[in-house]
């Protein structure tokens, strides 16, 4: 695929987000969430996410740069996340998500990015490390989901 018509969110889209991510909530360890995620508690993430912090729309898909850890000294660093329609999958949707998301990261000066996986989502690791991700870190048994302890790898771009 050579092009999608990606744009910034609108908070109206807060039911298409949820309808893309709550399927995965349900079905996969690619999300630590246990629970579907409210309208309201969508909007309120919706709100979190500032100028600074872009969520972007591309109809069956949305991606997101969100602040990586709280306190001060890591405002340089964001943690992205990419969800397309489980429908959608190797359309090449995730790629230009993430290289849209990329580019905004380095216009608004971020030193680096960083990708969490649970590790045996190896599409989304794939599509990190063909992007020029490197693996850094992987935390063993930190979540557990479907009745399994399961480890998160982290992938980090430097800008
Ligand atoms: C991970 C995800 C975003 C990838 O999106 P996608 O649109 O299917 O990916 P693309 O078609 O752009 O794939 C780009 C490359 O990533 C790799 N890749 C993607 N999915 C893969 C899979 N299931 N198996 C192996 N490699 C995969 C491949 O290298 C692929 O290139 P290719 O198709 O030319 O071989 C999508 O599978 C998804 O939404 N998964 C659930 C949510 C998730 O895990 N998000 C990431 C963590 S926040």
């Amino acid at each position: 695929m050579d092009l999608i018509d990606i744009r910034l969110v609108q908070v109206e889209d807060a039911g298409s987000i949820n309808a893309i991510y709550n399927y995965y909530v349900l079905s996969s360890t690619c999300t630590f969430h246990l629970e579907p995620v409210t309208i309201q508690e969508r909007t309120e993430w919706l709100d979190g996410h500032s100028d600074r912090y872009p969520v972007i729309v591309a109809g069956c898909s949305w991606a997101s740069l969100s602040p990586f850890r709280p306190r001060p000294a890591y405002v340089g660093t964001v943690e992205s996340s990419a969800y397309v329609h489980y429908l959608h999958h190797r359309k090449g949707i995730g790629r230009l998500l993430m290289l849209d998301l990329i580019s905004r990261a380095k216009a608004l000066g971020y030193h680096s990015i960083i990708a969490g996986a649970e590790a045996t989502q190896y599409g989304s690791i794939r599509l990190h490390e063909g992007l020029g991700f490197e693996h850094v870190a992987q935390f063993k048994q930190v979540g557990f989901k479907f009745d399994t302890w399961l480890d998160t790898v982290f992938l980090q771009l430097m800008l």
